[in-house]
């Protein structure tokens, strides 16, 4: 049962979420906004409905993760906007995985989007609002002590088996996985720390084009104003089968359900 937001301790507040404290130490309270940003906070706006969904199709993936040994933070889903998740210690690296030229690669390049890439590329982005999320090197993450490392490479890891699986997952349902974004936690579990994924995976962090059409099904429809943007998100949803409403009879697979 979720409490009243307005009495429980807010943690950290951020463009898209929430942290609330946990029931239970060690637990955070993941909640999420329907507020939307982009190009660093240049250009904000609210996508109707875009909390809900993504909480359901984070739950989504990061079950499906975890169940083929991803470790991850998310624990059960509270309610319509909020989940139950492990709370870690975020490392300030934002890691991005491409498959295809989109986005700030095409631009850094001069490449026209939508070239598959002849094997992935991994980019580090330092979390920082002020600098502008920066573009990073191993060597800069090590340096300035963010991570390990090892820590480097179990996340470099870890985003490989992610993007592997996921691409497989959203070719199943007509999607195509472009790039996305993920964000990783040290976790203390008595004296042994583990990285786990955190934050979250939704068509907030997501690249997801249809496969027939390239189609764009995610955040891009907002920040290129291509409207029809709340339907993005339902599609993606819709193709899941997890539609917010949807009971545990339409939570079978990646099919057209309605
Ligand atoms: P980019 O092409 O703008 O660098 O974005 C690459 C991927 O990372 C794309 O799927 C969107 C995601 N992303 C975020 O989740 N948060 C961000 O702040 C940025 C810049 C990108």
């Amino acid at each position: 049962m979720s409490r009243d937001s307005t009495r429980r301790r807010k943690v950290y507040e951020g463009k898209a979420k929430v942290l609330f404290e946990g029931p239970e130490p060690g637990t955070l309270i993941q909640y999420f906004k329907d507020d939307a940003t982009a190009f660093n906070n240049q250009k904000q706006g609210v996508i109707t409905g875009k909390g809900v969904l993504n909480n359901r199709i984070s739950e989504f993936l990061m079950e499906r993760l975890a169940s083929i040994g991803i470790p991850t933070h998310f624990v059960r889903r509270l309610n319509m906007r909020e989940q139950l998740v492990r709370e870690v210690e975020i490392i300030p690296i934002e890691v991005v995985i491409r498959n295809v030229v989109a986005g700030s690669l095409a631009k850094r390049f001069g490449i026209e989007e939508g070239e598959a890439l002849p094997r992935s590329i991994v980019e580090y982005y330092y979390k920082s609002d002020e600098l502008e999320d920066p573009l990073v090197t191993e060597e800069h993450i090590a340096a300035f002590a963010w991570a390990s490392y090892q820590e480097i490479d179990e996340m470099l890891n870890l985003a490989l088996r992610i993007n592997d699986y996921l691409s497989g997952l959203f070719m199943g349902a007509g999607l195509r996985l472009i790039d996305f974004k993920v964000e990783f936690g040290r976790h203390w579990d008595e004296d042994e720390m583990q990285i786990i994924l955190a934050d979250e995976i939704s068509p907030d962090s997501c690249r997801l084009w249809d496969v027939l059409t390239n189609e764009k099904l995610d955040k891009d429809r907002f920040r290129r104003d291509l409207g029809r943007v709340e339907e993005g998100y339902q599609e993606v949803a819709r193709r899941l089968g997890i539609l917010p409403d949807a009971g545990p009879r339409d939570l079978k697979g990646p099919e057209a359900v309605q």
